[in-house]
This record gives C-alpha cells, structure tokens and sequence, in this order.
C-alpha cells in the first residue's frame, strides 16, 4: 500500500485550490427560507474557531435566491458572481427557492453559480454517529455538477402525428467532465483509504438503457481508474445500475464508501442517503472547482418550517467544515466534525426534525460549546 502522505499530495494536486491561506475572505449568500437562519451558524462557527487555528476570516455578504430575483430581477446578480470570483477564497452557500413552473427570466442560482465557477465537484459525505443500534454508515456521494440534464436544454413543441404537447431535455455527458469527476472520486478514495487498504468506488449510472451518455460516464471513470493502476491498486472498483443503487444503499449502507454519479443521479442519491442519518438537515456538501470552494447544505430552502428557528444548523456547520478542509486547513475542520459528531452522539441538544425540541441556536450554542 503507498503511503497515505502520497495519496495527500496526489489529492491536493487534483483540487488544486488548496491555499492553506490563513486570512481567509469568506463569501455568504444565505439565500432564501431556512439558507437565512443556516448560514448566520457558519459564521459563528468560524469565528469560535479561527482564534484557536491562527486563521481570520473576513466576511462578505451576498445576494441570490428567489427575493433577490423579485427584488431586481436577476436571482443571480452579476456583483455575486465578481465578488466570489475576485475577491473570496471561499463561500457558505445556504438555499434558495425555486419555483415549480417556469417563471421567465429566472434560473436556479446554485446551478448557475456552480457552472460560472467551475465548480465541477459536489462532494457529500453522508456519515451516521456510532451509537449502539444505529447502522453504520460512512459514504461520500460525489456528485458531477457541471452537466447532465442540468444543462437545461429543454423545449415544449406540438407533435405533429397527436396535436400535444411534448417536451424533451438533453442529457449531456462529456469525457472531460467525466473523466475530472472520476479523478476526484479516486482521490478521495486514497484518501479514505482505511489501515487495512479496505476501501471502494462505486460508479453508478443507467448505461443498459442509456448506453450512450451513460455508457461513455461509465466507460470514462473505469478508463480513469485503470489508467493509473499502481497508485489506485488498493481501492476495490465497482459499478452498480443506478436503480439497484438505490435498493442497495437502503439495505446495506455499511457497504458503501465512495460514490461517484452523474448529476441527477448524485441530486436523489444524497437525498435519499440523508434519510439513513436521520434528516436532511445534518448533510453537508462542498462545490469544489480549481478558483474557490463554496460549502453547502444539500437540503432546500424549507418552506415548511422556515421562520421557526427551528431548522437543524448542522449541515451548514458540516459545509463549513469541508469547505475548510479543501481550503487546506484539515485540524481546523476536523476540530469542527468532533464537536458535531459529539452533539450528535449525546442526543440531547437537537431539532425537531432529529426528534427533539431545540431550536437552531440552541444547537448552534451547543456545537461551540464543545469547540
Ligand atoms: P427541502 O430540502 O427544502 O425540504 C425537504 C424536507 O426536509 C422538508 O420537510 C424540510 O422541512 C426538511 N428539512 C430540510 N432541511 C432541513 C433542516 N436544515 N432542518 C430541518 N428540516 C429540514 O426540499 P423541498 O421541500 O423539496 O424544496 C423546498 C425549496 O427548496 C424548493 O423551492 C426547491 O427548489 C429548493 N431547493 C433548493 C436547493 C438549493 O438551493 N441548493 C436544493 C433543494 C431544494
Ligand atoms: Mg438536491
């Protein structure tokens, strides 16, 4: 087995981001419904923990989301996209909302935002606390987030034989997007590369149907993963029809470590992945491309319970953490899972959606207390 320090170095050579900076300008755009009471809990999180690592952080805030899209039209403003660019190492992301039906001139900001960016990578660890009783599960979703049928390319017309309504998406899927997606998935495997060299990638994808754009996803990330044969010999490579996947991931989560999918796929995966860890709100992400990171929370905007102080902090303290991690400063992170992990574990100071009765302060408060 190579050593873990080679897997280090090869892993930051595929982020390439890694600034190790120590005064850091950190972008927040809380965006809509709950991303409003999240994001406030990065920021306190950061502020407890910069002291004690030697980083500063200086904050700005941004605008997006569906009031920013009400309020001047542009649910991304151009000034968003410059400020991350020019002026942040990295950024908090909370959730936006976005209508069901076509609203003219709007469009999804994250997905925008991921795209301008280049933020090609959407890494989501789904990880459960070992409490007796609970099924282990420790997994990271690597999610393409460039492409797919997120590329929107939609359009309605009349079929000519019916006189209905049609619609159809394009699906696209590329080499290079496929082939960056798969490198990462590898490096993170390394990475997680346990003592006994136990650890696996798992491509899914829907390639029996879908030979072409599915096939060439799947026929990329194998052609990535043997084209390096001595420094990915340790990690086990699988492929798993995304249906099965699904069956799978319900029955026996423990069996799953790295997983590597095309965007839609990686969206509902890390969903449905969430509801093994009790809720949506404790699954962190990080959008990663080679300019900035931007931490992320993988739930919505919330409608249902936003306004309550009482949505679960706990993705968003996650994201900040990774978004930490990729900007180079793992103690600092890994100081900031152990205090959740611990939050987690005790059971007593939780949201409602964990089956408690605290609000999102209370946890917050909680979390710090233990940093
Ligand atoms: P959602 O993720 O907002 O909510 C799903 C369920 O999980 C709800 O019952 C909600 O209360 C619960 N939940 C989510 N986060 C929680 C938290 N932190 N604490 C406690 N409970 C939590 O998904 P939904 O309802 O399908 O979408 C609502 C809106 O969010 C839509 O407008 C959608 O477009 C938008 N959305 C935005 C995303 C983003 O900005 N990245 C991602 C997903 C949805
Ligand atoms: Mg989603």
């Amino acid at each position: 087995m190579l050593r873990r320090s080679v897997y280090n170095r090869q892993f930051q050579r595929t982020i390439g981001n890694i600034s190790k900076k120590s005064n850091l300008t950190i972008g927040l755009i809380p965006g809509d419904g709950i991303g409003k009471e999240v994001i406030p809990s990065g920021r306190q999180v950061l502020e407890t923990i910069g002291p004690k690592h030697g980083l500063t952080f200086n904050f700005i805030d941004l605008q997006a989301g569906w009031q920013t899209f009400l309020d001047t039209g542009k649910a991304l403003p151009v000034e968003t996209v410059k400020t991350l660019r020019e002026n942040c190492d990295g950024a908090l992301f909370g959730a936006v909302q976005s209508p069901t039906t076509k609203v003219e001139g709007y469009s999804s900001p994250i997905v925008a935002l991921r795209k301008e960016l280049g933020l090609y990578a959407n890494i989501r660890p789904v990880k459960s606390v070992d409490t007796p009783g609970n099924k282990k599960v420790d997994m990271v979703i690597v999610r393409e987030n460039t492409e797919d049928l997120y590329i929107k390319l939609e359009k309605t017309y009349i079929d000519e034989k019916t006189g209905t309504r049609v619609a159809d998406a394009t699906k696209r899927i590329s080499e290079v997007a496929t082939r960056r997606i798969a490198k990462i998935a590898l490096d993170i495997a390394l990475q997680r590369l346990k003592n006994n060299g136990n650890v696996q990638l798992t491509v899914t994808h829907k390639s029996n149907v879908l030979s072409q754009s599915d096939g060439l996803f799947r026929e990329v990330c194998k052609e990535v993963f043997e084209s390096n044969k001595t420094l990915y010999s340790d990690i086990q490579y699988n492929e798993q029809i995304i249906d099965s996947m699904v069956y799978r991931l319900f029955r026996e989560p423990e069996c799953f470590d790295v997983i590597v999918a095309p965007n839609l796929y990686g969206d509902i995966l890390s969903d449905g992945a969430a509801a093994l860890v009790g809720s949506l709100g404790v699954v962190p992400s990080a959008n990663v491309g080679p300019g900035i990171v931007i931490g992320e929370p993988c739930h919505g905007s919330a409608p249902d319970i936003a306004g309550k102080g009482i949505s679960n902090p706990i993705a968003t303290i996650r994201s900040t953490a990774l978004m930490l991690e990729f900007l180079g400063h793992s103690q600092a992170a890994q100081d900031i899972q152990t205090a959740v992990d611990s939050n987690l574990r005790e059971d007593k100071i939780k949201t409602p959606d964990l089956g408690g009765k605290n609000s999102t302060s209370d946890v917050v408060n909680d979390v710090i207390r233990r940093l």
